[in-house]
C-alpha cells in the first residue's frame, strides 16, 4: 500500500487533492499535516471521518522534529505541499506569518524529508517525490499585450504572499540542485470550485449575493484572472507526481481569462435564475478602494504539462461556474458553519 503525506489537506485545494486521491486509488493510504489554521476546516474532509486509509495530524510544517516523527513512522512515497498562507489581502495587513510559513515552514519540511530519504533503502528512496504547490503569482503581472506566464518567465512576485511562495519556490528547486533531492513543483493560475473559503472572489460573492450583501469589486473590475476548476488543478498535481522530470517545473491554468466584473456579472446571471425572487442580484455590486499594488492580468500557458505529460483541463469554465454556485446553494449547513465561525469551536475550545 502506497503513503502520501498531505500538507495542508484542511485548506481548499488540499481537502479536494485528498478526497480525489483516496477515490480514485483503494490502496493508498494518506496522512494530512494540518496546523488547522482559520483557512483549515476539518468539515472539508467530513466524509473521510471513518475511512481507515486517511489520518490527520494536527501540526506545523514548521515543526521539523514533527514532521520528521511523521515520516519515519509512516515512510511516505511522496510528501505534497499545500500548506500555506494562501491570501494576499491577509498577506498585505500582515505579511510576517506568510514568511514564517511559506519560506520557513517550507524549508523546514524539505529539511525533515532531505533526512529521512537519506535514511531510505535505494529502491524506496528513488520512487520518492517532493512535489511543491505553488502559484502563478510569482510571476508578477503582465500587460493586455504580454503572452500568457510560462516555466521560463522570470520570477517577479509583487505582493508579500507571492514574495513568499517565490521563496519557497527557490528552496525547492535549490534542493534538488545541490542535494539532488527529488522535487516537483507546480505553478497554477486561480482556482474555485467547492469547500473554497469565502474570503477568495467567487465564493465571497456567491455568498454576499445570498444574503443580499454589497459584491465589493477593487478598482475598475477590470483585473483578469486566468480560471482553473479545483478539480482539475489536483488531476495536473497528481498527473505532474506520477510522471513530471524531477527538478521540473511545471505551469497549470485554465485557459479561462476572465474580468472581475465577468466573475461577478456570471453569478450574478446564475443566481437571478436560480433565486429569482431576489433578482436582479447585479443591483448589489459596489466599487470599493483597490487592492495595494494590484496585479492588473495572470494567464497561463500550459503547453508543457499537455506535450509531456497530456494534461489539460476537463471543465469550460460556464460549465465549473454553474456546478459551483450550486454546491454553494446546496451546501448551506457548510457556508453557514463557515461564515458564523462554527467551524473553528472544537479547535478553539468552545463548546
Ligand atoms: P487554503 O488557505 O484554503 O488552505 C491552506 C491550508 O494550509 C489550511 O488548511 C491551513 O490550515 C494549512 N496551513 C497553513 N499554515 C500551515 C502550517 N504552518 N503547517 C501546516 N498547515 C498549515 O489554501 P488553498 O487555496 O487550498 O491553497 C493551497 C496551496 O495551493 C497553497 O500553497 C497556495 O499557495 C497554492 N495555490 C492556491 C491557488 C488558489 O487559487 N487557491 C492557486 C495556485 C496555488
Ligand atoms: O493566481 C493564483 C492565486 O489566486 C493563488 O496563489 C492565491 O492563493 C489565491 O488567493 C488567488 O489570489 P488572487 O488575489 O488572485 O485571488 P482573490 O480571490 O483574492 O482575488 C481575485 C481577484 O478578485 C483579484 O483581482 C482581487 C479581486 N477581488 C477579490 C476580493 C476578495 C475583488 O475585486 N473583491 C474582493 O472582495
Amino acid at each position: 500500500m502506497k503513503t502520501v503525506l498531505v500538507t495542508g489537506g484542511l485548506g481548499f485545494i488540499g481537502s479536494n487533492f485528498i478526497r480525489m486521491l483516496l477515490s480514485e486509488e483503494s490502496s493508498l493510504r494518506v496522512i494530512n499535516l494540518d496546523k488547522q489554521t482559520y483557512a483549515g476546516n476539518p468539515e472539508n474532509l467530513a466524509d473521510l471521518e471513518c475511512d481507515d486509509r486517511y489520518q490527520v495530524v494536527i501540526g506545523d510544517i514548521g515543526d521539523e522534529g514533527l514532521v520528521s516523527r511523521i515520516l519515519d513512522e509512516h515512510e511516505p512515497d511522496a510528501v505534497v505541499n499545500f500548506a500555506a498562507e494562501s491570501h494576499v489581502d491577509r498577506s498585505i495587513d500582515g505579511p510576517e506569518p506568510f514568511v514564517q510559513t511559506n519560506v520557513l515552514g517550507t524549508l523546514r519540511l524539505l529539511e525533515a524529508s532531505r533526512k529521512f530519504l537519506a535514511g531510505l533503502a535505494s529502491d524506496k528512496s528513488e520512487a520518492f517525490r517532493f512535489l511543491h504547490v505553488s502559484t502563478d503569482e510569482v510571476y508578477g503581472s503582465l500587460t493586455p499585450e504580454d503572452p500568457a506566464f510560462c516555466e521560463t518567465t522570470p520570477y517577479a512576485p509583487n505582493s508579500p504572499y507571492s514574495a513568499s511562495k517565490a521563496g519557497a519556490d527557490h528552496l525547492v528547486r535549490s534542493y534538488f540542485h545541490t542535494y539532488g533531492f527529488p522535487v516537483l513543483t507546480t505553478n497554477c493560475s486561480n482556482n474555485y470550485g467547492p469547500f473554497q473559503f469565502p474570503e477568495k472572489l467567487i465564493p465571497l460573492m456567491i455568498l454576499n449575493a445570498c444574503e443580499g450583501k454589497n459584491l465589493p469589486i477593487y478598482g475598475d473590475g477590470g483585473n483578469v484572472r486566468d480560471w482553473l476548476h479545483v478539480e482539475d488543478h489536483c488531476s495536473g498535481i497528481r498527473t505532474v507526481l506520477d510522471g513530471g522530470r524531477l527538478g521540473e517545473t511545471y505551469c497549470i491554468g485554465g485557459n479561462s481569462e476572465k474580468t472581475n466584473m465577468e466573475i461577478v456579472d456570471t453569478i450574478c446571471s446564475l443566481l437571478d435564475e436560480k433565486r429569482p425572487d431576489k433578482a436582479p442580484h447585479d443591483q448589489l455590486k459596489t466599487f470599493v478602494k483597490d487592492r495595494p499594488g494590484h496585479d492588473r492580468r495572470y494567464a497561463i500557458d500550459c503547453s508543457k504539462i499537455k506535450q509531456e505529460l497530456g494534461w489539460e483541463p476537463r471543465y469550460s469554465f460556464e460549465e465549473g461556474i454553474a456546478q459551483t454556485v450550486d454546491w454553494y446553494l446546496e451546501n448551506s449547513t457548510w457556508c453557514e458553519n463557515v461564515t458564523s465561525g462554527n467551524y473553528q469551536r472544537e479547535r478553539l475550545g468552545i463548546s
